[in-house]
């Protein structure tokens, strides 16, 4: 009887099988297949490296502590987070850039980013620097999908865009590069209205992603614009060497447009629905305010210049291999005067973990 019983063990392989075929069904259900990134400098690891553009980072002191200790294109000294949320979802170690052409289909598969340092919402923004703007970056998420196609076949690239996990990271150029610097927006909008024109750019961003096959959309808002080292330096009324502190006008400015994003996205829910779409919304402000008002429970030691040179101005050319460096980037928030050291990249991405917790399991 029970176990000796000489049909039990063809059964219970069977229910085994069915186990196993559930489990790794549902498990692969829920992961994510791809994770695909556009937007600015804030999630880009080199697409800018063969531009004729100042915003390059391909040269000493960035990349200083990364694995490879080499220079890649990303903005800071070592990881983004783009690069944990790779390794967290589980497709690959670092996030690579598209226009890396050595990749291979099995390496683009799992994910490239699209980003171009300088972007932003605004067309007028990538312009003033010569770099990729979105709409490009859209047109090679499309060159893409016909290199998968080709290599894979039309219904696995589609399932396989389906379950990718898009993300949008974008808009702090269009104030603090474009806005702010430049009086030509600034003559037609009113800080309200360049909002809403911001605003619409991204919906249609979104909605050409949903049609591209897009279905986890995640929209990173804006950071404390008014804590960038650059915009203390310019921007503050008071002494920006000797009493450097946020400047609040522009923090606020960044959390109304977060606020207005936020209400933006769940209007547009139902309809994104209606293709089985859906789109979060990634909160960077929270966890990079707390790290700066908060320096000591992160180990920062110093939130207010970056690490590179005099960290008041340099980033990009500024911030090359003849600055001088801190100590030790790991005890500072910011690496050059707009871009987070990989040390705070890495607690941002700790501070959303929540939120991609939700994405990728619903
Ligand atoms: C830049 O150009 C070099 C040489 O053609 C190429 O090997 C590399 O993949 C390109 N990288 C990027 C990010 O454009
Ligand atoms: C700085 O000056 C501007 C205009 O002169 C003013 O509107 C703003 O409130 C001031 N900000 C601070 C923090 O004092």
């Amino acid at each position: 009887m029970g176990f000796s019983d000489e049909h039990s063990l063809p059964l219970l392989l069977f229910f085994l099988h069915m186990l196993c075929f559930v489990s790794t069904d549902e498990a692969s259900n829920k992961k994510v297949s791809a994770l695909l990134v556009f937007g600015d400098s804030t999630v880009d690891p080199g697409n800018n490296n063969n531009l004729t553009t100042v915003f390059k980072s391909n040269f000493r002191p960035y990349g200083r502590d990364f694995a490879t200790q080499m220079p890649t294109g990303r903005f800071t000294d070592g990881r983004l987070t783009t690069d944990f949320v790779a390794s967290y979802v589980g497709v690959k170690e670092n996030l690579p850039p598209y226009l890396d052409s050595t990749l291979s289909i099995e390496e683009m598969m799992t994910g490239v980013s699209f980003a171009s340092g300088g972007s932003g919402y605004d067309p007028l923004t990538p312009r003033l620097s010569n770099v990729i703007p979105i709409s490009k970056q859209l047109q090679y998420f499309r060159e893409y999908k016909e290199r998968l196609e080709s290599a894979k076949g039309k219904e696995i690239t589609e399932h396989h865009i389906n379950k990718a996990l898009f993300i949008i990271s974008a808009g702090t150029n269009d104030f603090v590069v474009n806005y702010f610097s430049v009086p030509i927006r600034r003559q037609f909008y009113t800080v309200s209205t360049y909002h809403q024109f911001l605003l619409q750019q991204a919906k249609e961003y979104i909605q050409s992603l949903c049609d591209e096959g897009a279905r986890k959309i995640a929209v990173v808002g804006l950071p404390p614009m008014g804590c960038l080292p650059v915009v203390v330096t310019l921007y503050s009324n008071r002494s920006a060497i000797l009493q450097r502190g946020c400047v609040e006008q522009y923090s606020s400015i960044a959390r109304d447009y977060n606020l207005m994003l936020q209400n933006e996205l769940k209007l547009m829910q139902p309809s994104l629905a209606n293709n089985g779409a859906k789109v979060y919304y990634i909160d960077i402000y929270g966890p990079l305010i707390d790290m700066i008002q908060d320096q000591a429970k992160f180990g920062f030691n110093n939130v207010n210049v970056g690490c590179c040179g005099t960290g008041y101005l340099e980033a990009s050319f500024l911030c090359n291999p003849t600055s001088s460096v801190c100590t030790d980037p790991s005890k500072y928030v910011f690496w050059d005067s707009i871009h987070p050291t990989g040390e705070a990249y890495h607690n941002l991405f700790n501070g959303i973990r929540s939120t991609l917790d939700l994405i990728i399991n619903t």
